[in-house]
C-alpha cells in the first residue's frame, strides 16, 4: 500500500490513479489524517500532493514533522515537496515570477533512484507561486530550470524525495516514469496489484460475507452496476435478485441489450426482473416541461417502482451498490477535495428497502479499473466500454415535454449518430456525444411538399472530469452523413443541428 495524503491539491486522484498505473496499489488520504492511523495501515511509502495553502502562512495545511521521521519513504509533490522542505529546516519564499504550464527541467543528478532512465532535459508541468529557496539540511538539489533553483531535492539516506513539478500529468512527459521509479525502486514495491487477482479475491470476500444470504442488486445497465452485478453473480449466483427498471428513456434497444447480457437467455445464473414501467413514467411526465421538475419525477417514480418490486421479493440481506472510488473521494470519504456533484445516482435507496447491509464491490476502483474488471470476467465490450448515460436518460435530453413519439424520434436519431461517430472511429476520441431534440419546429420543403418538423441538436464533447468541456472537433463529412441519414430515416425531424458551445457557459446536457 501507498498512502497518498492529500492537501487540498487538485490532481490528488490523480496522483493515485498513476500509481494504480504502476500496478501498486494506494489510497487517498486527507492531510488531517492522524500519524498513529498512517503507521497502523504499514505504507511503504507516502505521497504528499499540491495544495492551494502557503506553508509558511499560520493557517496553512499542514502534517507533524514525525512523518518524515518514521523511515517510511516520503515524496512531496508541488506543495508536498515545500512542506518538507518547510518541516525539515529549508526555506519556502513567494517567488518573481509563477511558473506555470510546461517547462523545461533540468536534472542534476542521473543517478537519482526517482530519476532513472529520465533523459537529462525533461519537460514538466509546473504550477506554483512558491519555492524553495533553500533546501533543508542533508538534502541535495538533484533538478532545476532556468526561474526556479529547486525543480527537485533528495535525502536519499533518509529516503525523502522532493519534486516541485507535477509527475501525474500527462504534460509531465516522463512523470509516470519518476512516479514508477519513486513506488518500484524507493519503496520497493513489487508491483502486484492486478485485476484478476483484485476479481478473484474480491469474489472470495463476497462469497465468505454472504454466506447463504439473500443480495438485492438495482441494475442500471451502467458499466459500474454492470460490473458489480455480474462479480456478485460470480460469486453467489442465483442467491443474487437483479432488478432492472425500464423507464423508457433508454437508448435505441438499450433495455433489450440489457436482458440479453443478464436475463435468463444470457451467460450469468442470477434473477433478472425487468420491470417494463415506460407507460407509468409518459404518463406521470404529461405536460411537464420545468427540467429539474421533470428530473425529480423520474428519480421519485424510479424509486416507487423498485420498491414495489423489493417488497414483492420481501426482506433482503445485502444490497449491492455500484459505488466507485471517485464517488468515494468526491463525497468527502476519502480526500481533502470535496467537489460534490449535484447530479449523483447515489442515496435514497438504501431508505426504503428491507435490508441489513450494503455491499460496494467496486468501492476501491478508479472508472478504468472498474472497465479491466469488467473486461476480466468477460463482459461484453460494448457494456464495459459504455459511454455516461445520466440517470434520467433521454427525458433531459428531449427539451420541453416528454411524449412516446419524442422519445421515439431522438432514440433513431441518437442510435444513427453513434453509429455514424463509431463506424468514423471516433469514440475513443471524443468523451462523450449523443443527440438532444430540441422543441423548435420550423418549415422545411422534402419532396415538393412543406414540412414543419422538429430540429434535432448533435453534441459531441471532449471533458476530463464533465466539470468542464469543450466542443469536439467532428469532421464535416461525419457531421454531414449524420444529417443526411437523419433527415431521410427519422419521420418528424427536418432540420439537424451541431451544438459548439463548450461548458460553461454551456452544459453537457441540454436540460
Ligand atoms: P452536465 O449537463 O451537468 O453533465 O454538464 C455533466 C455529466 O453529468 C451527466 N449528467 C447526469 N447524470 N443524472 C445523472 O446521473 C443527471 O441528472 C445528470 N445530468 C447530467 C451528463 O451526462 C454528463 O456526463
Amino acid at each position: 500500500l501507498v498512502i497518498v495524503l492529500d492537501f487540498g491539491g487538485q490532481y490528488n486522484q490523480l496522483v493515485a490513479r498513476r500509481v494504480r498505473e504502476c500496478s501498486v496499489y494506494c489510497e487517498i488520504y486527507s492531510y488531517k489524517t492522524g500519524l498513529e492511523k498512517i503507521k497502523g495501515m504499514n505504507p511503504k511509502g507516502i505521497i504528499l500532493t499540491g495544495g492551494p495553502s502557503s506553508c509558511y502562512e499560520e493557517d496553512s495545511a499542514r502534517y507533524p514533522r514525525e512523518l518524515f521521521e518514521l523511515g517510511i519513504p516520503v515524496l512531496g509533490l508541488c506543495y508536498g515537496a515545500q512542506l518538507m522542505m518547510h518541516e525539515l529546516g529549508g526555506k519556502v519564499e513567494r517567488a518573481a515570477v509563477r511558473e506555470y504550464g510546461k517547462t523545461e527541467v533540468l536534472i542534476d543528478r542521473a543517478d537519482s533512484k526517482v530519476f532513472r532512465g529520465v533523459q537529462e532535459k525533461t519537460v514538466c508541468w509546473m504550477s506554483h507561486f512558491d519555492y524553495i529557496s533553500q533546501t533543508a539540511p542533508g538534502f541535495e538539489v538533484t533538478a532545476h530550470t532556468a526561474d526556479c533553483p529547486v525543480a527537485a531535492a533528495e535525502d536519499e539516506s533518509r529516503k525523502l524525495y522532493a519534486i516541485q513539478f507535477h509527475p501525474e500529468v500527462l504534460h509531465t512527459a516522463e512523470g509516470t516514469k519518476m512516479i514508477n521509479n519513486f513506488v518500484k525502486h524507493v519503496c520497493g514495491c513489487g508491483g502486484n496489484w492486478k485485476m484478476d487477482t483484485f476479481v478473484e479475491n474480491s469474489i472470495r470476500e463476497i462469497r465468505a460475507k454472504v454466506g447463504k444470504g439473500k443480495v438485492l442488486c438495482a441494475l442500471s445497465g451502467g458499466v459500474d452496476s454492470s460490473v458489480a452485478a455480474v462479480m456478485l453473480s460470480k460469486a453467489i449466483g442465483s442467491q443474487l435478485t437483479c432488478v432492472f427498471v425500464d423507464h423508457g428513456l433508454l437508448r435505441k434497444n438499450e433495455g433489450d441489450e440489457v436482458e440479453a447480457v443478464f436475463g435468463p437467455e444470457g451467460p450469468y445464473d442470477l434473477n433478472f426482473i425487468r420491470v417494463n414501467a415506460q407507460e407509468r413514467f409518459y404518463d406521470r411526465l404529461a405536460g411537464i416541461e420545468e427540467p429539474e421538475e421533470k428530473r425529480k419525477i423520474i428519480g421519485e417514480e424510479f424509486i416507487r417502482v423498485f420498491e414495489e418490486e423489493a417488497k414483492k421479493i420481501g426482506a433482503v440481506d445485502f444490497l449491492v451498490q455500484g459505488t466507485i472510488y471517485p464517488d468515494v473521494v468526491e463525497s468527502g470519504l476519502g480526500g481533502e477535495s470535496a467537489v460534490i456533484k449535484s447530479h449523483h445516482n447515489v442515496g435514497g435507496l438504501p431508505d426504503y428497502v428491507d435490508f441489513k447491509e450494503i455491499i460496494e464491490p467496486l468501492r476501491d476502483l478508479f472508472k478504468d479499473e472498474v472497465r479491466k474488471a469488467g473486461l476480466e470476467m468477460g463482459i461484453p465490450e460494448k457494456l464495459v466500454f459504455r459511454q455516461p448515460f445520466p440517470g434520467p436518460g433521454l427525458g433531459i435530453r428531449i427539451i420541453g415535454e416528454i411524449t412516446a413519439e419524442k422519445v421515439k424520434i431522438v432514440q433513431d436519431a441518437d442510435a444513427i449518430y453513434r453509429e455514424e461517430m463509431d463506424a468514423a472511429g471516433m469514440k475513443a476520441t471524443v468523451g462523450q456525444y449523443f443527440a438532444a431534440l430540441t422543441n423548435m419546429r420550423s418549415v422545411g420543403v422534402m419532396g415538393d411538399e412543406r414540412t414543419y418538423d422538429y430540429a434535432v441538436a448533435l453534441r459531441a464533447v471532449n471533458t476530463i472530469d464533465f466539470m468542464t468541456a469543450e466542443a469536439a472537433e467532428v469532421p464535416y463529412a461525419v457531421l454531414n452523413k449524420v444529417m443526411s441519414r437523419i433527415i431521410n430515416e427519422v419521420r418528424g425531424v427536418n432540420r439537424v443541428m451541431y451544438d459548439l458551445t463548450s461548458k460553461p457557459p454551456g452544459t453537457i446536457e441540454f436540460e
